[in-house]
């Protein structure tokens, strides 16, 4: 498939001279290579280690060079590249694709559902440092500064029809509170549908959108934004009283590259375990990271309001609240507030 060079987007498919020298001096951990070992092991000349050499530094490795010693590799890149997302990744199909990865773009959410109306396979994985107009749900923007968080939209090709997919959402909750919890000290918790709340603050929100043609699912983007990195003194006023991130939690800088690659592992695994066994498994697990059900809540919907208790999130995905008069309202979509 050939993309637009303009929207900047870089295509890593197979291991080119560049992937194979990082791998070697990833491997090499920290000792001296020397050029000449180098330029053997990969077939190619001296010069050409060097010129590769210098297109790593430029994407933020820190690699050291030392006449008669070789090279060694310092630091990896802090940059969301293909090179280290892949770089331990346990998935079979999950960012083994295509990762499309961009310095700066509008929206992953927008670029994927342009892939993927290309054509782009389930898997493909949209990345970018920075989003100019990050979209949230019900059409708010979505905090995206440079660098510091993650930005992230995967293409799914799921064989169900459009009434199931609400229950995408639900899993790609589930994924990202499993990554948290593997990578951290973190108590992640859902808010109904897709929040990530610790202590109370949104930490990640996720976006699902939806193709249909006629009664089946052609395509659905499921873009998740995690905040990282993020410092409390770079959110605005208004969105520090609502927010964290992982920084913020732990005090800790982490890898975003590893945190995603973690998502993207626990993604596969409950989509695999969705697709062979349906939603009761992923749900059994979504309820358990919930503190919902049961509590008194708000449902804001764009033309109505609810208020009542949560009975239960059943195997759809769909909220079942009983108002105060004992009446039972299936929700499907909404804004809900905890009294
Ligand atoms: C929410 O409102 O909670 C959902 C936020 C989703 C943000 C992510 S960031 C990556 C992807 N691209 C977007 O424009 N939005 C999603």
């Amino acid at each position: 498939m050939v993309y637009n060079q303009t929207w900047q987007a870089v295509k890593i498919n197979t291991m080119d001279t560049k992937d194979k020298l990082l791998s070697d001096l990833k491997a090499s951990k920290g000792a001296w290579i020397s050029g000449e070992l180098l330029s053997r092991k990969l077939s190619v000349s001296r010069a050409a280690i060097s010129k590769h050499v210098s297109k790593l530094r430029q994407v933020g490795y820190d690699i050291e060079s030392v006449p008669n010693k070789g090279y060694s590799l310092k630091n990896v890149s802090d940059l969301l590249l293909a090179e280290e997302i892949r770089d331990g990744l346990e998935t079979k199909i999950f960012g083994k694709k295509e990762i499309i990865y961009f310095t700066e773009t509008d929206s992953t959410n927008t670029k994927a559902k342009e892939f993927a109306s290309k054509g782009a396979p389930e898997g493909t994985l949209v990345v970018a440092e920075k989003q100019t107009m990050g979209r949230g749900r019900k059409g708010r923007s979505w905090f995206s500064p440079e660098s510091d968080n993650v930005y992230a939209s995967i293409i799914l090709r799921p064989k169900i029809p459009p009434s199931e997919a609400p229950v995408i959402t639900l899993l790609s909750a589930v994924a990202t509170a499993e990554a948290l919890i593997s990578l951290t000290d973190l108590k992640p918790r859902i808010k109904w549908p897709n929040d990530i709340l610790i202590n109370g603050k949104k930490i990640a929100g996720i976006l699902t959108e939806i193709s249909m043609e006629m009664d089946a699912v052609d395509f659905i983007v499921v873009g998740i934004g995690l905040n990282i990195n993020t410092k409390k003194e770079d959110f605005s006023r208004e969105i520090k009283r609502l927010a964290t991130s992982v920084f913020i939690e732990t005090k800790k800088r982490f890898s975003r590259a590893k945190i995603l690659g973690e998502y993207l592992k626990w993604y596969e695994t409950y989509y695999d375990i969705f697709k062979e066994k349906g939603f009761k498994p992923v749900s059994s697990r979504w309820k358990e990271l919930t503190d919902i059900i049961g509590k008194r809540i708000t449902v804001d919907m764009i033309s109505k309001k609810y208020v009542g208790r949560v009975v239960d999130v059943d195997d759809e995905g769909v909220l079942i609240l009983k108002d105060d008069k004992g009446k039972l309202h299936r929700i499907y979509s909404g804004d809900i507030t905890v009294m």
